[in-house]
Order: structure tokens, then sequence, then C-alpha cells
């Protein structure tokens, strides 16, 4: 049985600020933030381009463009790790927004930028363990919806960004088959990054996080690796905070391997690829992965056909898993029909005062009457955005 990502879409806030702008604001040198972090620009979401919207937008393009219809969607899983409601999930507004079907199973997964993951490998075994027998062909839909937050000034500040990640997942996937049943897993309480309800930004102990990630990192490639040590990759994509991250965890992963002296060298053959569209949105939290991963297509589909990759997904607080596939036959021609990177050419460059303008109108967005929220000419015709609050509801437009 074959089961895996058989299609995805981007949707990303139409601003965007230059990080060489922001060093500058911060009386910091460029290169800490472009090469010391890996990052060049990062996505700023508007009030109208919640985590609602963003993932509405992402589903909405996934479905133009992978030739699948709503009706065919019989499991919905958000993650996300910036939720609009306590109780109420972002899947069950894609549900209205998108027409889903009534028979679907419709929730949100949360455990930080784990929880696409979470929805991910929850699809896989859904499919696997039965649920299109004797159904009209049925897929699922995941959806990483993020929009991540630091305090103005802090140093978490260049790794903020924001964006969605929609994936369809299918008994005939048409880019990366998953390998059953091999994944390692790792978990541990800890107290490296986290967001307290009463907050919309995220506290972090930054350096801890980075020591954090790389334990886990270490405990889930040991466990994936374990049942067949030999088993070739023949390039990874690992959850990318910010690129320097992904960096890190490769050295740290060649050394469990033995094979130090080619870390970097074997880094920009077989993770750089995957930080391009990463660099220039940030960190979107749950989407992360997955948009490492439309990175590695984007470029290289045509040449990985055939071959087997490892993904790394890390979750703040803590849990990780490093699982695998391959990428299948026909992968480039697909890529070419789902324009992965296209939601990036259309975007406008943000000047700081801009950026921090719209984060000081964070908090109050989240009770904006109708019609105080979308600034003239932002809301294009095509475009699912918060127009915000009646009677104690979030209000989309459609
Ligand atoms: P910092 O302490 O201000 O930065 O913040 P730094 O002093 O560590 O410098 C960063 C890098 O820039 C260093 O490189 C410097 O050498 C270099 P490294 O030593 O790491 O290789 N540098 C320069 N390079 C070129 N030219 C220069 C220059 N100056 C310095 N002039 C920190 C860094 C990551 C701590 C901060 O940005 C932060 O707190 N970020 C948020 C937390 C985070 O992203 N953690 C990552 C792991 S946890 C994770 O991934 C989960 C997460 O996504 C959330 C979730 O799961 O929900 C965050």
């Amino acid at each position: 049985m074959r089961i895996g990502i058989d299609a995805m879409a981007l949707a990303v806030p139409r601003g965007y600020l230059e990080l060489a702008d922001l060093a500058e604001a911060r009386g910091v040198a460029a290169g800490k933030f472009v090469e010391g972090l890996g990052v060049r620009r990062m996505a700023v979401a508007a009030a109208h381009e919640d985590p609602v919207a963003l993932a509405a937008n992402a589903a909405r393009r996934l479905f133009a463009r992978s030739g699948r219809s709503p009706s065919e969607i019989g499991l919905c899983v958000v993650g996300t790790e910036t939720a609009v409601d306590h109780s109420k999930p972002i899947a069950a507004y894609l549900h209205g927004l998108l027409g889903l079907p009534e028979r679907c199973r419709v929730f949100e997964a949360k455990h930080a930028c784990f929880g696409g993951t979470a929805g991910l490998l929850g699809a896989v075994d859904w499919i696997a363990a039965g649920a299109l027998a004797g159904s009209s062909p049925r897929v699922a839909l995941v959806v990483c919806t993020d929009v991540a937050r630091y305090g103005i000034g802090t140093p978490g500040e260049p790794t903020q960004g924001a964006g969605a990640v929609a994936m369809i997942v299918s008994a005939e996937p048409r880019l990366v088959a998953l390998d059953l049943g091999r994944s390692g897993s790792f978990a541990r309480d800890v107290h490296d990054f986290w967001r307290p309800l009463d907050r919309k930004e995220a506290l972090v102990d930054g350096h801890y996080s980075v020591a954090c990630y790389l334990d886990a990192l270490a405990g889930a490639f040991g466990a994936w690796r374990e049942p067949a040590p030999s088993t070739e990759l023949a390039r990874t994509c690992y959850h990318v905070p910010y690129g320097k991250m992904a960096k890190k965890a490769h050295r740290h992963r060649c050394a469990i391997e033995g094979r130090e002296a080619e870390a970097d060298a074997s880094f920009e053959r077989e993770v750089a690829p995957s930080l391009v569209l990463p660099s220039l949105v940030g960190n979107v939290y749950t989407g992360s992965l997955y948009l490492a991963l439309a990175s590695l297509l984007d470029g290289e589909a045509r040449i990985l056909e055939g071959e087997r990759i490892g993904l790394f997904s890390y979750g703040s607080g803590c849990t990780a898993e490093f699982f695998s596939g391959v990428v299948v036959a026909g992968a480039a021609r697909t890529v070419e029909e789902l324009a992965l990177a296209a939601p990036l050419a259309d975007r406008a460059r943000l000047t700081v005062a801009e950026y921090e303008a719209i984060r000081r109108a964070d908090e109050a967005a989240d009770r904006a009457p109708v019609g105080t929220l979308v600034p003239p000419g932002a809301a294009l015709a095509q475009t699912i955005s918060y127009l915000g609050v009646e009677d104690g509801k979030r209000i989309y437009s459609n």
C-alpha cells in the first residue's frame, strides 16, 4: 500500500520585511540576521490575514491547482499553534469556507510546530486503517497555518513569519510516498518555547530551545535509523525556525552518523535546496517543515524522482518525529502544475514602521467590529479575509 502527499499549496501574507531593514532599525549588523540566522525576508500578516484566512487561501489554491475537489475530502485536520478560538477549531471554519462534505472528520491538532505533522501522520493512519474502503475515492486535507510572533526588539523578532501549507494525503500520492511504519519519535517535557493563554506573542528561552531541538533530533533520528542503519537519504528537510537551525541540525546528524568531516559539503547538496522558500518567508511554525519540502520539490523534484528523502519535525515543549518517503515518478510534472512558489511572487515590501504598526494592531484585531479591519484594496476578490467580529463571532469574506 502506498500512502503519502499527493499535492501541496502555499499561502503567504502580502507584506514582507527585509531582514536587512530590521537589522538596521535594531542597530545590529545585517549579517547577523541574513547570514547568522539564514533569513532574508519574513512574512508579516496583517489583521485580515489571520491563520483561518491563510489556511483557507492555501486550501483553495490546492483545489484549484491539484484537480482535487472539496467533495473528495473525508478528513480535514488543521495543525496550528496560533488558533483563533479556545474551542472552535480552524478546521470548522475551513469546513464552511471551502464547502467540505458533511460526511467528514474535522479537527485541529496542537503541539507547537509539530501540529501539522500530527495531522499528516494521523491522516496516513486514517487511510492505512481502511477509512477509504468501500467509499468513492476520498482523501484527507491537512493544513498547517500560523502567524509566528515574538516581542518587538526581542532576540526572537527576526525569526517571525506567517503562512499556511495545505496538503492532500492520499493512497495515490503524486509527490511523496511515505515509508509506512518507519518513523522515529521523541518526547520530553521542557520549557523551551511556550505561549500562555493570555498572550499572542510566544515566550522563548532561545539558546535552550536550540539545544532541545538538537536533543530531539538525536533521539528521533536514532529511532528512525535503528532498524536499517544503512538506509540512504538523498535529501533531508528539517523543521526550519530559521535557516541556520537546519544547518546546525544537519551537522548534529552527521556527527551521529560519523561523517562530521563532510557535514558542510553535504549540507549544500542535501539540505540547502529546501531552505530557499523558508529564507523568504521566515518561521511558519507548523508549516515550516512542509515549506522546506515545497522548496525542495520546487527546485529538485526532477532529479529526486525515485529517491528517498528524510523529514524531521520538531515541536517545542517538546516532541519530534523523523520519518522518510520516496519522491514518486512523475512528481516533477505535478510540481509544475502546482506552481508551488507562485504565491511568493505577489508580495509588497513593508517598512519597519509599517510592520510595527501591524504588530501594534494585533491585540485589538480579535475584537474589531466587522468593516474596520481590511484596508481598502487589501482584500483581493479571490482572497478569503478575516473581516472582524459580529455578535462575538469571527466573520470571513468568501
Ligand atoms: P541571538 O542570541 O540574538 O543570536 O538569537 P546569536 O548571538 O546566537 O547569533 C545568531 C547567529 O548569528 C550566531 O551563529 C552568530 O555567530 C551569528 P551561530 O553561532 O548560531 O552559528 N552572527 C553573525 N553572523 C554573521 N555576521 C554577523 C553576526 N553576528 C552574529 N555580524 C536565537 C538567536 C535563535 C536564540 C533567537 O533568534 C531566538 O530566540 N529565536 C526564537 C527561538 C528559535 O527559533 N529556536 C529554534 C529552536 S526551537 C524550534 O525550532 C521551535 C519553534 O519553531 C517553535 C515551535 O515548535 O512551536 C521556535
